[in-house]
């Protein structure tokens, strides 16, 4: 009889119990090391539930990567809208990640199929979606929590104008109950008055909530409670854990240090190991880089990829830090050709560099007046270009 490798796969003990639970989008029920700002903004939000309908909250969180910003968001949305519908009142909650519905409208068309599912999706201004949003709150007496998560990515390209406009709508509703409610979220929000009127601008400035770098300890605890919650008992060393912290604690990036107790997890599976030993989460710092973010690459368009990868691959080619707009082009083309794509114009491509500056893959700036000329240089965020090469063509298979 042949070999049967479906049953011995199915037949191999894994070091984890729940591994799902190790994904960048699930959230706990805890938050260690965050209970303080639960705190400041149960606190902040709670006359939603005890005087619904008489203030607007604004609120706005900053931190660096991985410091619990939307995790916390999330939970604390999730928890107002069981206290309040325990009250009996109509408090809905809506994440929306700004990265991803890239203008006002989109963000507007957003907040009303929450409550319109089948509302079309042209055929309408901003203004007029922001008017039927009020109309629909009133009209079912609900109040809407929105989130607006990644915000500072969408400021940089599109202004602020979409928070003065949210607010507005609300401030100009003297006498009629105030539906609307915002967290807004960044690394870093913009906040000065080139783009931002000042009433708006000192609202939000009294609200501010900045996330700390998680320190190496915290990590522990943070990752201490996943480890019970993701793997079976016993086997992730103490020692394992130890070092993820001490490498993640340097950009105090929870989403880092669990992402490396992940693959130490998954090379212990590969190496039929029960145990998860300190030298699989070295492995794992060498496999990896924080930048690489999974959800990030998950909606970028299959030409923004082609067009970076064309990028590592020409950075890596000349082992320069900066090659040029011109240089880009040209690999983007040769790299189109590899993947059956058709190149798109210079404008397109010039469009593009912007988005992945925006999302921090790479580096632009001017050239001097040398040689070269005025032009754009483009150069990698913080990521080798070899291992960023590696990753996007795993991505393009
Ligand atoms: N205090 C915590 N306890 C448990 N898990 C946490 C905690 N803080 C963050 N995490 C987890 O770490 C990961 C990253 O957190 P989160 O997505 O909230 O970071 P962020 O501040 O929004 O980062 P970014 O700026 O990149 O969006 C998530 O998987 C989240 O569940
Ligand atoms: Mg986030």
């Amino acid at each position: 009889m042949s070999h049967d490798f479906i049953e011995d796969e199915l037949s191999r003990k894994s070091v984890f119990k729940s591994e799902q639970l190790l994904s960048v989008d699930y959230i706990p029920e805890s938050l260690p090391h965050r209970e303080e700002e639960l705190r400041t903004l149960a606190q902040s939000f709670k006359t939603l539930i005890t005087s619904p309908g008489q203030t607007s909250h604004r609120f706005i969180i900053e931190g660096p990567v991985g410091t619990g910003k939307t995790a916390v968001a999330k939970l604390f949305a999730e928890q107002m809208v069981l206290a309040a519908t325990r009250r009996g009142i109509r408090l809905n909650k809506l994440h929306i990640n700004c990265r991803v519905s890239k203008s006002a409208y989109l963000v507007y068309l957003r907040m009303l199929r929450e409550f319109r599912p089948r509302f079309p999706r042209r055929g309408h201004s901003p203004e007029e979606l922001l008017d039927m949003i009020v109309e629909v709150l009133d009209e079912e007496d609900s109040y809407l929590l929105l989130i607006l998560d990644e915000l500072d990515y969408f400021i940089k390209q599109r202004g602020a104008d979409i928070l003065y406009d949210l607010t507005r709508l609300m401030d100009n509703r003297l006498n009629a109950p105030q539906r609307l409610s915002i967290i807004a979220i960044g690394r870093k929000i913009p906040l000065d008055e080139d783009i931002l009127d000042s009433s708006t601008l000192s609202t939000l400035q009294r609200n501010l909530l900045r996330f700390q770098k998680y320190s190496s300890e915290a990590l522990y605890d943070i990752l201490k409670e996943r480890v019970q919650m993701a793997f079976e008992k016993d086997t992730v060393m103490d020692e394992t854990l130890q070092i993820i912290c001490d490498i993640a604690s340097e950009r105090g990036d929870a989403r880092y240090a669990i992402e490396l107790l992940w693959r130490s997890g998954k090379q212990a599976d590969r190496e039929t190991s029960r145990r998860v030993i300190p030298d699989y989460a070295r492995h794992a710092k060498a496999d990896t880089h924080p930048e690489l973010r999974k959800e990030v690459f998950a909606t970028l368009p299959r030409q923004n990829i082609l067009l970076l990868l064309a990028a590592a691959r020409q950075l890596r080619e000349i082992r320069s830090a900066y090659i040029t707009m011109g240089e880009l082009e040209e690999m983007y083309r040769t790299v189109c050709e590899e993947y059956s794509e058709e190149p798109r114009a210079h404008t397109q491509v010039w469009e593009w560099v912007q988005d992945l500056t925006a999302h921090r893959l790479v580096d632009t700036k001017r050239s001097g007046a040398g040689q070269r000329g005025q032009t754009t240089l483009i150069g990698l965020s913080d990521v080798p270009a070899e291992m960023l090469e590696d990753y996007l063509l795993d991505i393009l298979e």
